[in-house]
């Protein structure tokens, strides 16, 4: 009898040792989900100028359909690094592509902001005033695409693809028509970040819970 219950008290104490030590990493690996998952870059549009549609302009310098902007690629995350691949803006209006241009690879660090300024012709210069509005003003749609990296301590993530997008509102000066930056919102097709994060915590409760 004595002896079974020794047996049985060492046991107990074993598995409760075991038990807090997995809800101990269970909790460690909630704790650093909450605290590294990273954030998808916020991207917006902070300038925006056709030439061509600037009506203050003369004949000739309105022959210039150049679309000239900047974008700003800003990264709200306070641990993380993002690595981008290659950022490829597209410019269309209701009907056709107009012009593309392409943001070369960069990083960029915890917290920092990128302006990205670039200046891209259209392949059709009709486009560009075939764009303009009974109203007088004209719409572009503004698209960009590309995929992410991020830097977690001293790994990096799997790539991530970022896909969003505005209309730009170009009034009679040929600028964008609202002097705030305007953020570029996702489409459809876009990622779920935070999806695979809580997989590790799922997996430990189950383990927790199959070895009770
Ligand atoms: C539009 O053209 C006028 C006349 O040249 C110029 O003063 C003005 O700066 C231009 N607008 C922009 C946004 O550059
Ligand atoms: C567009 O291109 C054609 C031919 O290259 C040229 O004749 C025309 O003046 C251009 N129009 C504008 C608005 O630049
Ligand atoms: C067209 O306008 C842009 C913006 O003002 C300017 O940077 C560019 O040099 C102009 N291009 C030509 C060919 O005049
Ligand atoms: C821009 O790129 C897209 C996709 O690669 C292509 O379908 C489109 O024709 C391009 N537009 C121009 C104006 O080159
Ligand atoms: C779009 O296409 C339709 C028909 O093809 C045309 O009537 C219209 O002017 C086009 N609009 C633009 C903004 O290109
Ligand atoms: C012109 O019309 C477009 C489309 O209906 C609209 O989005 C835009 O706000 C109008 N612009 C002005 C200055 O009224």
């Amino acid at each position: 009898m004595d002896l079974d219950q020794d047996t049985d008290n060492g046991g107990r104490s074993c598995c409760s040792c075991c038990l807090s030590f997995i809800f101990t990493a269970g909790l460690t690996s909630l704790f650093l989900w909450l605290s590294l998952r990273p954030d998808k870059p916020k991207c917006s549009i902070e300038y925006f100028y056709v030439p061509a549609l600037n009506k203050s302009l003369d004949a000739h310098s309105r022959l210039n359909t150049t679309l000239n902007f900047m974008v700003r690629l800003a990264n709200p995350n306070r641990d993380q690094g993002i690595y981008y691949d290659d950022v490829h803006l597209s410019f269309s209006n209701t009907n056709s592509s107009v012009a593309n241009y392409t943001v070369p690879r960069f990083y960029q660090g915890h917290k920092k902001k990128a302006k990205k300024w670039g200046q891209t012709l259209p392949v059709n210069n009709q486009t560009v005033s075939r764009a303009v509005l009974t109203n007088g003003s004209a719409v572009f749609r503004m698209d960009l695409k590309t995929r992410v990296r991020f830097k977690i301590l001293f790994w990096k993530t799997k790539r991530y693809g970022i896909e969003v997008g505005a209309d730009v509102e170009v009034n009679g000066d040929g600028v964008k028509a609202h002097k705030k930056g305007l953020k570029m919102k996702k489409s459809d097709s876009s990622i779920r970040l935070r999806s695979y994060f809580p997989i590790c915590v799922l997996m430990n409760l189950l383990v927790l819970f199959v070895i009770r």
